[in-house]
């Protein structure tokens, strides 16, 4: 079986465009590849190291939100990055192969760097060492367990790319070592903010969580942005300028074509149109929440899963760190 390694950075619950951008897909996939599934807590400290309380919190949200849409713990390994050194480790190493300069190439890296600038001014250019180069890092994650195949989102695209020079440096260099992975993107990868932002996240304060209850998912498809042109309950008017539309292709697919021709015809008011929604969010997001709830009841069983599948990773990080150690001639002593 193929490898698969992905993950997340737990900084916060996680929303539909992380869904739709990969833990769709990795729940599609973990039959079929040998799943790896990163909670990438070093990678959060990178830009949240003043706050490792968040980051503790978050790993056991980041946890519930995996076990939450149908990752097997029986079929997929679910760890903790911190606890592979082999990874800082790979790190280390991989970071001789990599120019500052590329690093500061990396258009995710700047944007993330340009919305920092924007919320912190001035204070957000002092980029760290840490914060730069955890591309390099991730490059670590994703080889420490040959992933064949990563599925991210599209930002994520670059730091795939970068990892795949480093292995294609690395094995050039000390010989045939590492698998160079290849990213997959779902088709729905980048979904819209509430706002009509092309990105959702939660900087942006524009997602939906799939654990927001009934409260807050109202509250918010209420407030989304419509055809503004559409005025009185009987107007009609343009759907593909609107978000709620935009939620109903993906949450309620099996009456997306009505809601269509009725905004059209303006046979729909945006009112019932956003209950309709509302509604096929919550049918959306029912099972969802409820697998979270019984992980939530059985906080024991949580540990467990994260203790084991950190065991589990670890041996097998280690493995490649052997062949690693021996290619680069540092295993001096024998075992
Ligand atoms: N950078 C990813 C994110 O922000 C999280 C991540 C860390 C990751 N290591 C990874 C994703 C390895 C894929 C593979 O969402
Ligand atoms: Fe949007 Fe529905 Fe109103 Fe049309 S009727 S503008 S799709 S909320």
């Amino acid at each position: 079986m193929k490898n698969i390694l992905t993950g997340d950075r737990p900084t916060g619950r996680l929303h539909l465009g992380h869904y739709f951008g990969s833990l769709k897909q990795r729940v599609e996939l973990q039959d079929q590849y040998n799943t790896y599934i990163i909670i990438a807590d070093v990678q959060a400290l990178t830009d949240n190291f003043d706050d490792p309380d968040k980051v503790r919190k978050n790993v056991r949200e980041v946890a519930l939100d995996n076990l939450a849409v149908g990752i097997d713990p029986n079929k997929t390994t679910l760890f903790i990055q911190s606890q592979i050194p082999e990874i800082a480790e790979l790190t280390i190493f991989y970071s001789n192969l990599v120019t500052v300069s590329r690093l500061f190439r990396n258009p995710t890296t700047k944007a993330e760097v340009n919305q920092k600038k924007q919320v912190f001014g001035n204070e957000g250019e002092s980029i760290t060492y840490g914060f730069l180069g955890y591309p390099v890092s991730q490059a670590a994650d994703i080889t420490a367990f040959d992933a064949d195949l990563v599925p991210v989102g599209d930002d994520q695209l670059p730091h795939i790319e970068q990892t795949r020079e480093i292995v294609r440096k690395f094995n050039h260099i000390y010989g045939e070592t590492l698998v160079e992975p290849e990213a997959m993107v779902g088709k729905n990868s980048r979904i819209k903010g509430l706002d009509g932002n092309e990105k959702m996240g939660k900087s942006l304060g524009n997602a939906i969580y799939l654990a927001d209850d009934e409260d807050a998912i109202t509250k918010k498809i209420m407030g989304a942005i419509t055809d503004p042109n559409k005025i009185k309950k009987d107007d009609p008017a343009n759907p593909d300028i609107c978000m709620v539309y935009y939620y109903h292709k993906l949450v309620n697919e099996k009456n997306v074509d009505t809601v269509c021709q009725e905004c059209k015809s303006g046979s729909r008011g945006c009112v019932a149109c956003k209950k309709e929604l509302i509604r096929s969010m919550m049918e959306f997001l029912k099972p969802i929440q409820a697998r979270r709830h019984y992980y939530e009841e059985h906080p024991e069983l949580v540990d467990q899963i994260l203790e084991e599948g950190t065991k589990k990773a670890r041996e097998r990080a280690q493995e490649t760190m052997r062949r690693v150690r021996q290619n680069m001639k540092i295993d001096y002593f024998k075992n």
